[in-house]
């Protein structure tokens, strides 16, 4: 544990020191939880976009996109549930005076728990051998029945008192569970109190609480009010989907997980609409399919996990978590959630419009079903970032830090080096550099020893650097270095751009 949170500390100093991500207003000693995406940074997160947009909207003939606008008519929240329902139950230490939030701390206590358990099948693993049967020795062994058993319990009170708001139920199972805080180590503690997850503000001039709209905390609801005007102008025939990226906002309680936990990020959202009864059937299908998504960036499938929701939403009646093995744990990175009618139910109530589906195959109409997908684009960047960050020992004792970022979605694709600033080598690189730059983002710099820029291109995952010699006036050769192997190689001038696109379409 305390090497990943190292880890995790190296990954956030990494990308502050080589141009991806930095905190917002740092001169101001920054804003919590708020974060900027450097020059680095920007390219790696446009890149994420484009291989999610090509992948749900280009590669498929019946899913189209939209952007909305962030404001919204404040109705919008009321028929969603988010200005009834969208807040957290937070409870503070009155000794350190830090702020939990209620149902993370219990649920932390069910993982040391579940640590517990697997701490014993281990140990018996050992002890047996060949001859261990794992399930059995689970349902019989009476230390892991009887941890299971308070598992289900908390569970039990847990879901329950959060679906009932029955906030100070939640503070008694804290205090029976003995649970201290972090950081003092102590157990005394405020009473629950829920927190409103959503920021307001005022649009036009008057001030007053009439005017008061929020800032969208999901990009769904942009999809749902415009169910109509894509489903008619686009003649769209279900089962379709409506795709869209965008910001969305959330006053977050805890909020000290770098931008694995921020209160402006992006999602990208994609609604199915499919016919009432048939929401399983593609719930299962993309369910499969946002995997696949996932394994396509090359990270190793033991990195990613599905976790089934217990406690659903509001709106939901079957969601999937994947989770990716961040260096803080496994945690969610998207959502997977069979969402009903609820939304544009709600939304037709609420509006007065009709919302509704003629199926010319069944000759009957209805409120579609929908299933939706839904990635952070924060969380994908920081799942790349830090399956990317290598430390590594060379030969020669030195040691390098190398982005080991899918070429298909490195900032730079290609550095163009001249050796020396000087013989004609500068202007010969930029003639190659500008040949280059309308196809691939590419890097041009001519200061520093040739073993230094190599390094600071490793450092930010550019998959090949040129070098420009003397030799390239005598035989139109450059130098060709592997970031992975560090390998150099002589090739014709007019092969760079050859390979560049050949290593693209691979995802090593
Ligand atoms: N429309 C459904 C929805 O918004 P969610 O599980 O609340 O579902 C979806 O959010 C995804 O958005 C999450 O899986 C996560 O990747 C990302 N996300 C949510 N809150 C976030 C935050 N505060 N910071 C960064 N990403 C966040």
């Amino acid at each position: 544990m305390a090497n990943n949170e190292d880890k995790f500390r190296k990954i956030i100093a990494h990308a502050k020191e080589y141009g991806f991500v930095f905190q917002s207003s740092e001169i101001y000693d920054g804003l919590s939880a708020v974060y900027d995406y450097g020059q680095y940074g920007v390219e790696l997160k446009n890149n994420i976009k484009d291989y999610w947009w090509k992948s749900m909207v280009q590669y498929h003939e019946n899913i189209v996109g939209v952007d909305a606008a962030i404001f919204m008519h404040p109705a919008v929240w009321k028929a969603s549930g988010h200005v009834d329902a969208f807040s957290d139950p937070m409870i503070d230490n009155k000794d350190s005076k830090k702020r939990y939030r209620a149902d993370v701390l219990v649920e932390d206590h069910i993982v040391k728990l579940e640590g517990k358990i697997q701490k014993e099948v281990t140990k018996a693993a050992k002890r047996f051998g060949d001859s261990f049967d794992e399930e059995q020795f689970s349902n019989t062994n009476p230390r892991v029945l009887s941890n299971k058993k308070k598992i289900e319990d908390i569970k039990q009170r847990l879901y329950s008192a959060m679906k009932d708001k029955r906030l100070g139920d939640v503070k008694t199972l804290i205090e029976d569970l003995g649970i201290v805080c972090p950081i003092s180590g102590s157990r005394n503690w405020t009473d629950v109190r829920q927190f409103d997850l959503m920021f307001s503000t005022r649009i036009g001039s008057l001030s007053d609480e009439a005017n008061e709209i929020y800032l969208r905390p999901e990009t769904a609801q942009g999809i749902f009010v415009n169910y109509l005007n894509i489903q008619k102008t686009g003649r769209m025939k279900i089962p379709f989907g409506i795709a869209q990226m965008g910001k969305a906002f959330r006053n977050e309680i805890v909020a000290r997980q770098f931008i694995f936990r921020m209160r402006e990020f992006e999602q990208m959202e994609m609604q199915f609409f499919v016919r009432p009864g048939d929401e399983i059937k593609w719930f299962d299908y993309w369910k499969e399919e946002r995997m696949k998504w996932h394994l396509g960036m090359g990270i190793p499938q033991e990195k990613y996990k599905f976790h089934e929701h217990e406690n659903l939403a509001h709106y939901a009646n079957a969601a999937f978590d994947i989770e990716f093995e961040f260096p803080i744990g496994f945690k969610e990175l998207e959502g997977i959630h069979s969402r009903t009618d609820f939304d544009l139910k709600s939304h037709q109530e609420y509006s007065g419009k009709k919302i509704q589906y003629f199926d010319p195959e069944i000759n009957d109409s209805y409120i579609p079903y929908v299933v939706e997908t839904s990635i952070g684009l924060d969380r994908t960047f920081l799942a790349v970032l830090s399956n990317a960050y290598t430390e590594e020992k060379l030969e020669d004792g030195s040691e390098r830090i190398v982005m080991k970022i899918p070429p298909f979605l490195a900032p730079i694709k290609a550095a163009v080096l001249p050796l020396v600033k000087k013989d004609g080598l500068p202007e010969k690189a930029m003639e190659i550099f500008d040949k280059l730059k309308y196809n691939y983002m590419c890097f041009y710099e001519e200061k520093d020893s040739i073993g230094k820029r190599y390094r600071r291109q490793d450092a930010i995952g550019t998959p090949y650097c040129f070098t420009i010699d003397h030799q390239t006036f005598e035989d139109n050769t450059v130098t060709i270095r592997e970031r992975d192997s560090m390998k150099q190689d002589r090739i014709g001038i007019d092969r760079i751009s050859e390979i560049i696109s050949e290593r693209l379409k691979s995802n090593k």
